[in-house]
């Protein structure tokens, strides 16, 4: 495609982020034609009439298919990326995915292959990149400012009630864990910190379930990577904490430790902080979930996408979106996760899943195959 053709958008999955996602597009001059898919036919009718959007399938086939469409965005549930994103790449679209790439690491490998072989231009939904105060620690240690990395420690903490709405659409979630699901954030965001020097070579990690155990997960996965320099990073998830933890969704606490100096990232969102009678119901609303909770503090700011204002999401989910806008647009360079980083991802958090099964310690890399058969067993 020539660059500033006017882009024809299909966003498949018109859920929570689809929507937002597409809300954009209607804004941005540079995108002239959109069409939604989804399973649920009344949910993408209702958002391609809030949008006034050119069409509506619900069979992503159909859409990928059109004659319109230079670009899509994969926002369907979780464990249903794959499909849509290999036929996407097989039509040669741009592509936006959100996180993870699959949730079977044969799976992803086979998305990676799709978007190599026929040479697509693809990233990958690691929205919390595109916040300013991890652009700078990104660019302080790129620029030698702590000098070699050589300890990092990430901690993730998160209310339940993201992983409830998680799996209410799936009862096979034997790969919906903490950290396939939502550590995968903070993993992607420390070993982009970390740089390309972060290549490691073995993990040793522990899970627990006690309270998640109900919805077929996880409570908590702790793990120790080590890198091929000899650098150690210690990477942990607990998305087990109270439905009435003022954080939204997510709290973030990475040390990084390099030669020459040191970045103590404090992410819990404590800094901004409401109490209230009036109870706060979650942050996370899809149209078919309802959660009974009351909240009366909120940490403001801990919904990852954004924060609204004016019925409008501003935050990191606007400015990721709108700069994958700019770079399929005007050919603009964009610090997105690419389809490689994503595999990458799903390949890392898998293995931390296999080593707290098995309880060994897990040489890496290791091949997708051998990860699923020993996950599976
Ligand atoms: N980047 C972020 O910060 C962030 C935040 C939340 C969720 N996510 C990711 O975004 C994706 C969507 O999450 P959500 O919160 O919008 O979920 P959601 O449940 O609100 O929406 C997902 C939609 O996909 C539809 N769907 C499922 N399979 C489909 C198929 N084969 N064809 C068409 N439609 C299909 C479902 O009907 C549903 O409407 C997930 O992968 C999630 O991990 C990313």
């Amino acid at each position: 495609m020539a660059k500033n053709k006017e882009i024809g958008l299909a966003v498949i999955g018109c859920g929570v982020v689809g929507r937002i996602r597409a809300s954009f597009a209607k804004e941005y001059p540079g995108i002239g034609w959109i069409g939604l898919s989804d399973k649920n036919r009344e949910l993408g009718q209702k958002l391609k009439a809030d949008l006034n959007a050119d069409f509506f399938s619900d069979d992503y086939m159909e859409l990928i298919q059109r004659p319109e469409v230079d670009a899509v965005i994969v926002a369907t549930s979780t464990w249903a990326h794959a499909d849509p994103t290999i036929l996407a790449a097989e039509s040669g679209h741009y592509l936006f995915i959100e996180k993870p790439l699959a949730t079977d690491a044969v799976e992803s490998a086979q998305v990676l292959s799709a978007i190599e072989v026929n040479n697509v231009d693809a990233v990958v939904g690691y929205t919390q990149r595109f916040r300013r105060r991890f652009l700078v620690v990104k660019e302080k240690i790129q620029t030698g400012q702590i000098g070699e990395v050589r300890s990092t420690v990430t901690r993730a903490f998160m209310n339940r009630m993201a992983p409830m709405g998680e799996v209410r659409l799936t009862q096979d979630r034997r790969f919906l864990t903490p950290m396939v699901v939502s550590g995968t954030h903070s993993l992607d965001m420390c070993l982009w910190l970390m740089g390309d020097t972060a290549k490691p070579v073995s993990i040793f990690a522990r899970s627990n379930d006690s309270v998640m155990s109900a919805l077929g997960t996880k409570d908590a996965t702790f793990g120790v990577f080590t890198m091929e320099d000899g650098a150690i990073w210690s990477m942990n998830i607990c998305w087990a904490l109270p439905k009435e933890w003022p954080g939204a969704v997510y709290g973030l606490e990475i040390g990084i430790v390099g030669t020459k100096g040191v970045i103590d990232i404090e992410d819990t969102h404590r800094d901004l902080v409401m109490a209230t009678e009036v109870a706060q119901g979650p942050a996370y609303n899809p149209d078919d979930f309802k959660i009974e909770v009351s909240r009366n503090v909120d940490f403001l700011t801990s919904f990852p996408p954004g924060d609204t204002y004016n019925g409008e999401l501003w935050g990191p989910m606007r400015e990721e979106t709108n700069s994958w806008f700019q770079r399929i647009y005007l050919g603009k360079e964009t610090p997105h996760a690419t389809a490689q980083e994503g595999h990458r991802n799903l390949v890392l958090t898998m293995a931390m899943d296999l080593s707290a099964k098995l309880e060994e310690e897990i040489k890496l890399p290791m091949k997708e195959k051998k990860l699923m058969e020993a996950l599976s067993n």
